[in-house]
């Protein structure tokens, strides 16, 4: 028999909804309004930007399809702190400490050199020209569509920080072992809501995870989200657990979050939720979570309706990289190297 509404977290209710609402009181919710963004923002000044991502991005998918995954996760890694300004690229320097090495980036944000890569091609292009955070946006569409995605046009103008923040990096991402509530929380306050949430989590649809990141799932919770026995489900788990043993350091093994199309991005993802295969707990909880409702609606539409998911993703990336740094508006410049603020 099903067992559904399970909770696999273990802050009582009362808590979570407390964490939900001193995170939006206690803090400013990003205004996700259009910034100074258009789509012909270099048509001018560099009209080859466009064609010269596509063509890095062709090239590093081609060499290995994971590059996708990370490109598209390196975006959304720098738009959830300070805005898209492509602060996540920036190294640690004496004077500025990164966010690489953030909790929730260390040893797992990876794709920094295919950025590098972009960056010194249009350095040549078209010097000074095109900042870091638009060539991150860019190649993250890019990559969706490289691996079946949908294409949505890209606003552009955005500025690169001249700061970066560890501490944003350490609060503002989510994790997962972290309760749905609290991960719903994160993205409303950067003025995203419960639909952006599961249509972007559909991102998971590509892309490894760490036995870091789903050791607790599947020697925990696993079985009880699994409707039923199912040999192919079973031998799955097995196959899962001989990449992560439950103790010795197997921390960095990796294996795919949708193991049915690993490299195609389509609707499998919510297709694994519905059977309660999820890798990470917190995609898991989006369908099973007793706080899940609205959640578990989703999935279902998206599980069955892969052009409504297309549809609604290719929405919520826009609005995602609209959320702007307002002082990158103003002090922001374009660096000439990803990794370190212009001298
Ligand atoms: C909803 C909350 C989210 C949580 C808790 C979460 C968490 C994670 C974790 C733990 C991993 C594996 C990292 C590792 O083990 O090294 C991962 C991978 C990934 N995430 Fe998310 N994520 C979330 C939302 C998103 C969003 C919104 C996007 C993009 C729009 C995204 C894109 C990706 C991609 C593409 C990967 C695979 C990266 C790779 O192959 O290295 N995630 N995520």
């Amino acid at each position: 028999m099903a067992k559904m509404a399970f909770s696999f977290h273990s802050k009582p209710l009362v808590l979570q909804f407390m964490l939900l609402i001193l995170f939006l009181l206690g803090t400013r919710l990003h205004a996700v309004e259009p910034p100074s963004l258009t789509l012909d923002y270099y048509a001018s000044t560099c009209p080859v930007v466009l064609e010269t991502v596509k063509k890095e991005m062709e090239c590093a998918v081609l060499s290995d399809p994971r590059n996708a995954a990370l490109v598209v996760r390196l975006h959304f890694h720098d738009c959830f702190v300070q805005g898209c300004d492509g602060s996540v690229l920036l190294d640690d320097t004496i004077t500025l400490k990164g966010e690489k090495k953030a909790s929730n980036n260390i040893h797992s944000l990876k794709g920094f050199r295919i950025i590098d890569k972009i960056k010194n091609t249009l350095e040549s292009d078209c010097p000074g020209i095109v900042s870091c955070a638009d060539i991150l946006t860019i190649a993250a569409r890019d990559a969706v569509l490289l691996v079946g995605g949908p294409y949505w046009d890209v606003p552009l103008g955005r500025k690169d920080s001249v700061t970066a923040s560890f501490e944003q990096a350490n609060t503002n991402l989510p994790k997962a072992d972290e309760g749905l509530l609290s991960i719903i929380s994160k993205f409303l306050y950067q003025g995203l809501s419960v639909t952006d949430m599961v249509a972007l989590a559909g991102s998971h649809t590509i892309g490894m995870a760490r036995c870091a990141s789903f050791r607790a799932r599947i020697y925990g919770d696993w079985e009880a989200t699994t409707p039923g026995y199912d040999p192919i489900s079973e031998s799955h788990l097995s196959n899962l657990k001989s990449v992560c043993p439950p103790i010795g350091g197997s921390d960095n093994n990796i294996t795919a979050m949708d193991y049915v199309t690993p490299n195609l991005f389509d609707n499998s993802f919510y297709h694994l939720l519905l059977k309660g295969e999820g890798l990470l707990n917190s995609d898991q909880e989006m369908y099973s979570s007793v706080f899940g409702l609205e959640t578990k609606e989703l999935v279902k539409k998206y599980a069955a309706d892969p052009i409504a998911f297309f549809q609604q993703f290719s929405d919520s990336m826009v609005k995602m990289g609209n959320i702007t740094n307002p002082d990158s508006f103003v002090s922001g410049e374009v660096r000439r190297n990803c990794r370190f603020v212009n001298t």
